[in-house]
This record gives C-alpha cells, sequence and structure tokens, in this order.
C-alpha cells in the first residue's frame, strides 16, 4: 500500500502570520485523514514557524522546504543547504519544480545534485517532472519526463530510493485551471512507475509515491485521489486557502 500524500506548495506567498494562520487551519483536516501524510511546504522565511506547528500538530503532518541548494555550506549567496533545511523541521524538499526549471535556468544536471543532497540529509526528496505544451503537442511528454527522471536519479543511491516521491506536473496545467484529465495523468504516471522498475527495481517502482500536481483544486481533487497510479496531489494555488485545502486533504476515500 502507497501512502496518499496531500502536499501544498505556497510558492512566493504568505507572511509568518499568515503562514502560521493557513497551517493552523488545516489541522483539523490532517487528523481527519490520519493515513493520509500532508505535507507543506512555506517559503523558507516561514519554514521555522510552521515547522514549530507542525511539530505540536498531527503525526501525519509535516512540513518541507521549497528548494535546495547541493554544497553543505560555502560561498553560495542566496542558497540554502539540506542541513539547514532539516534544522528549520523539514522532512521534505522539491526538488526541480517547474517554475525553478523554467523561470530560473534550473537544469536537469542541477536536479540531479539536489536530489543527491537531500537525500544524503536524511530528507524527502519530492522530484517535480512534467512537459512543457509544446513538448505534448510534439509527442514529447514521454521523452522529457524519462529524460528529468534519468538526470534527477541518475545518481541516487539504491538505499536512498525509499526517500523518493515523484511529482507530474505538466507546465500547461501549473496556476492556468487546466488540468490533466484523470487519463493524461495516468498514463505519464504509469510510463513513470515502468521507468521506474526499469531504472532502479522493481520493489521501487511498487512503493513510489507519485503525485499530480497542476491546477488541482477542491472539486478535481477526489478523481485524481481515485486515479490508479495517482497517489496524492501537489497542489499551489489551492493550497493558499486553509478551507479549500482541508477538503483536498480529506477529498474522496479515505483510507
Ligand atoms: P497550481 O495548483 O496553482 O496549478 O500549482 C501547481 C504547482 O505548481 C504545485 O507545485
Amino acid at each position: 500500500m502507497r501512502a496518499t500524500i496531500i502536499a501544498g506548495n505556497w510558492k512566493l506567498n504568505c507572511t509568518l502570520d499568515e503562514a502560521e494562520r493557513l497551517a493552523r487551519g488545516v489541522m483539523d483536516a490532517a487528523l481527519d485523514a490520519p493515513h493520509r501524510q500532508v505535507v507543506l511546504f512555506p517559503p523558507f522565511t516561514a519554514l521555522e514557524r510552521v515547522g514549530k506547528v507542525a511539530r505540536l500538530g498531527p503525526a501525519n503532518l509535516f512540513v518541507g522546504g521549497q528548494d535546495l541548494y547541493w554544497a553543505e555550506n560555502g560561498a553560495y549567496t542566496g542558497e540554502v543547504s539540506a542541513a539547514q533545511l532539516v534544522d528549520c523541521g523539514c522532512r521534505h524538499v522539491l526538488v526541480g519544480h517547474s517554475e525553478r526549471r523554467h523561470l530560473f535556468g534550473e537544469t536537469d544536471e542541477a536536479t540531479g545534485k539536489k536530489v543527491t543532497a537531500a537525500v544524503e540529509a536524511g530528507l524527502v526528496a519530492v522530484v517535480c517532472v512534467g512537459e512543457t505544451l509544446a513538448e505534448r503537442q510534439a509527442g514529447q511528454t514521454k521523452a522529457v519526463v524519462e529524460r528529468q527522471l534519468t538526470a534527477a536519479l541518475g545518481s541516487c543511491k539504491p538505499e536512498r530510493r525509499a526517500q523518493i516521491v515523484i511529482a507530474y506536473e505538466p507546465v500547461w496545467a501549473i496556476g492556468t485551471g487546466e488540468t490533466a484529465t484523470k487519463e493524461q495523468a495516468q498514463e505519464v504516471h504509469a510510463a513513470i512507475r515502468a521507468w521506474m522498475a526499469g531504472h532502479c527495481d522493481a520493489d521501487t517502482a511498487n512503493r513510489v509515491p507519485i503525485l499530480y500536481g497542476g491546477s488541482v483544486n477542491a472539486t478535481n481533487a477526489a478523481e485524481l485521489l481515485a486515479t490508479r497510479d495517482v497517489d496524492g496531489v501537489l497542489v499551489g494555488g489551492a493550497s493558499l486557502d486553509a478551507a479549500t485545502f482541508a477538503r483536498i486533504i480529506t477529498a474522496g476515500r479515505l483510507g
């Protein structure tokens, strides 16, 4: 049985007080869904504050960083290390989010270094992959996702594979209100699982949680979560309202 993960990526939003209020506002929903993992990704500035809320809250509520740098320390202005995230109470970290790739020029090679640094520090790396609209229209979806997986996971040691979560986030669905259909999501998720079976091992392929992200909301979450190879959702905009995100946390059949 794979864990169901409901994750909220707050991106560049929230003051400290807003972040704390938002985290407190989803605690009841997390309690109502004890078999699901709820992971909040606040901005770096709010990690410690939200981390404290999570520590005192339900055992299935976790906090993660939106990015990290692979060096342990040094002259890297503006960057944050895996150990610093752990120090703030993080259990998870996003790697290779499409906004990092497309707005900030993050390369496939960088995602690989970040994944390695994250898992070696004991974090769960939520590796984001996904194609642009032009790539989908050119029939390149599978090739793009496989290239991103190869780069991100190529140097992950076998004993660290249990610390990997994949998030399939088609770029054309992020922040557009256009969600992938359950058939589109299933097709790519199955391809990701098949890639994992071929390039890692069957056990990892079976166990790895694969989340869907891109315009998930309180209305479409249940259907996506009921899709065979969709093990959770990574939510942007709809995670910024506590009541809406609470409905996503408890969407569909809780088990
Ligand atoms: P939206 O849910 O706002 O489309 O964002 C998805 C996302 O990028 C989550 O990481």
